[in-house]
């Protein structure tokens, strides 16, 4: 029986409301114990070099985690990773080959990851039919590329290497968190590759989910907004301030440090797991 059920086996009706207030307090603190604490795990955060991986990658070293950037920017991989005591991998994440070194070469250097972050992404606009009636086979073949098999390149590994590992507190052997947008529900006209992308990481999350179960490995998918990161400030000023308007609350960019708090919860709340959360101050993208 485990240390919940027998805690919720006392019998409460027949307790005094002082020795209640105890049960309740160690049934807490039992809980406590048994969330994965990011301090002293690996985790490995693609796109680390900039915008919402780079954030997270900081806020795991913070909390104590050896962190190990995967990015196609080795200049700027390198210069996070070093301020951080990490370490960077040069990658494109649409390589699986390339992919699986990687994640081998982390495990052999920092120790094998429970926690995956998947922030490598473009954020290419094209018409399915361009305005003279040229197709967008290219971008559409790109985005997905980078931003599904990417995503899936990094999980189908890290997945696979954490199911090897030993179970830490409650059968739970890791975590790993995609990065969809709020695109895969509202996209925007010209978003039809960059949608149909993200819809893809936020639909196989449960199946995932599902699939690693067994295994204790959780994966979640964080469908954020619209952020103040590189990708954003390529922006006209005109236009970012168009968008955050239609912000309801708070009306500007997410910080991408908010992104990085919601990926340490999702770390550390066992019970979410196969479902895709959006974190957007409730904005709703309009059709352009
Ligand atoms: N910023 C936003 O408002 C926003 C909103 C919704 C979703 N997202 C998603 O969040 C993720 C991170 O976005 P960001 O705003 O931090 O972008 P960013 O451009 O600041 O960072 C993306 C990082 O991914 C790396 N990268 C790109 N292609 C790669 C490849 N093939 N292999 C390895 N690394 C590669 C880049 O070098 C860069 O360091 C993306 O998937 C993006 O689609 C961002």
């Amino acid at each position: 029986m485990s240390k919940y059920a027998a805690s919720a086996c006392v019998p409460t009706r027949e307790l005094s409301p002082l020795r209640l207030l105890l049960y309740n307090i160690t049934i807490i603190s039992e809980k406590k114990n048994d969330v994965m604490k990011i301090e002293g795990l690996t985790a490995i955060v693609s796109g680390g070099a900039s915008g919402l991986g780079e954030a997270s990658a900081r806020h795991f070293a913070n909390a104590g985690a050896r962190v190990a950037i995967l990015d196609f920017d080795e200049k700027k991989a390198q210069a996070v990773a070093a301020d951080i005591d990490g370490i960077a991998v040069q990658v494109d994440v649409s390589d699986e080959r390339a992919v699986h070194a990687a994640v081998a070469k982390v495990n052999s250097e920092l120790g094998a990851a429970r926690i995956a972050v998947s922030c490598a992404g473009i954020g290419l606009a094209a018409r399915i039919v361009g305005r003279e009636g040229k197709p967008s086979f290219d971008v559409f073949q790109r985005t997905l590329n980078v931003n599904l098999f990417g995503t899936y390149n990094l999980m189908t590994h890290a997945a696979a290497s954490m199911m090897e590992l030993e179970p830490l507190t409650d059968g739970e052997r890791g975590v790993i968190i995609n990065t969809s947008s709020v695109a895969y529900e509202d996209g925007q006209l010209g978003q039809s590759a960059y949608a149909a992308s993200k819809g893809a990481i936020a639909s196989m999350c449960l199946p995932a989910a599902r699939e690693f179960a067994r295994a204790g490995v959780r994966v979640v998918a964080i469908a954020p907004g619209l952020f103040k990161t590189p990708m954003m400030e390529g922006l006209p000023e005109e236009v970012t301030d168009k968008i955050t308007a239609d912000i309801p609350f708070p009306a500007r960019l997410g910080d991408p440090r908010e992104y990085a708090m919601m990926a340490e919860h999702i770390v550390t709340n066992p019970f979410l797991n196969g479902t895709t959360i959006r974190l957007d101050g409730a904005v709703r993208l309009p059709p352009r």
